[in-house]
């Protein structure tokens, strides 16, 4: 298989902010007595931050305007923000460092594929910015994962075509977008069961890229 380009999703996959992402819709929605749970955040991997609002609105009683859904996505926002502010370099996922460096050596692009309009906070925040020769995240795009926007975008700006993409993600979302795409995906952690994904890996510490770069 040629692969000449690796988009990484950045939540789940590189960093593990997802526990920060529940507890912060879990605070929001705990103040607006809106029943969340674990197993409802699940389906909120890969989504937008406005489309994962409207799922969690879906257990509410009362009915919120524009305006409010906007305060309560702000509000959502700043937990989360204030929550990535204790993050550093030691949260990075284990085994992303060495594949980065892996794919450096060969010359293999990469790029970040993201629905976070965060996504340049953390990678400031962990210090891995100057890996990536691209990043498309939720400030570049309209649609979300599973539609294939972000990494169709990913794939323009390093000048790969996407039959030429590898996509690495954590979201049933996302391994539905990379195919979408007409990418080939690796499902990682959460998704590391998702039998749609060409390939399996329950993290990236042991995966063999050798073998599928050959
Ligand atoms: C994705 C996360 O990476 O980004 C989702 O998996 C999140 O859970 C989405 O909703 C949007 O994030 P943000 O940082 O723009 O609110
Ligand atoms: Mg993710």
């Amino acid at each position: 298989m040629s692969i000449k380009a690796v988009i990484f999703d950045l939540d789940g996959v590189i960093v593990s902010t997802d526990k920060y992402h529940y507890q912060a819709w879990k605070k929001m929605a705990d103040e607006e007595e809106i029943y969340f749970d674990k197993i409802i955040n699940e389906g909120l991997r890969g989504v937008s931050r406005m489309e994962s609002l409207e799922i969690i609105l879906k257990k509410s009683q009362k009915i919120y305007n524009q305006n409010e859904k906007e305060e309560l996505a702000g509000r959502k926002n700043n937990y989360y923000r204030e929550m990535l502010n204790c993050l550093t370099p030691t949260d990075i996922l284990p085994g992303v460092i060495k594949v980065l460096e892996f794919l450096r050596e060969r010359g293999i692009k990469i790029a970040i594929g993201s629905s976070s309009k965060n996504t340049p906070f953390i990678l400031e925040k962990i210090g891995l910015g100057s890996y990536f020769d691209a990043v498309s995240d939720g400030n570049d795009i309209n649609k979300s994962k599973p539609d294939p926007e972000v990494f169709l975008l990913a794939a323009k700006k390093i000048r790969v075509i996407p039959g030429e993409c590898l996509v690495l993600e954590d979201a049933d979302a996302g391994i539905e977008a990379a195919l979408a795409g007409g990418m080939k995906v690796m499902g990682v952690g959460f998704a590391a069961k998702n039998v749609k994904a060409n390939y399996r890996a329950h993290d990236l510490l042991n995966f063999k890229f050798d073998e599928l770069l050959k």
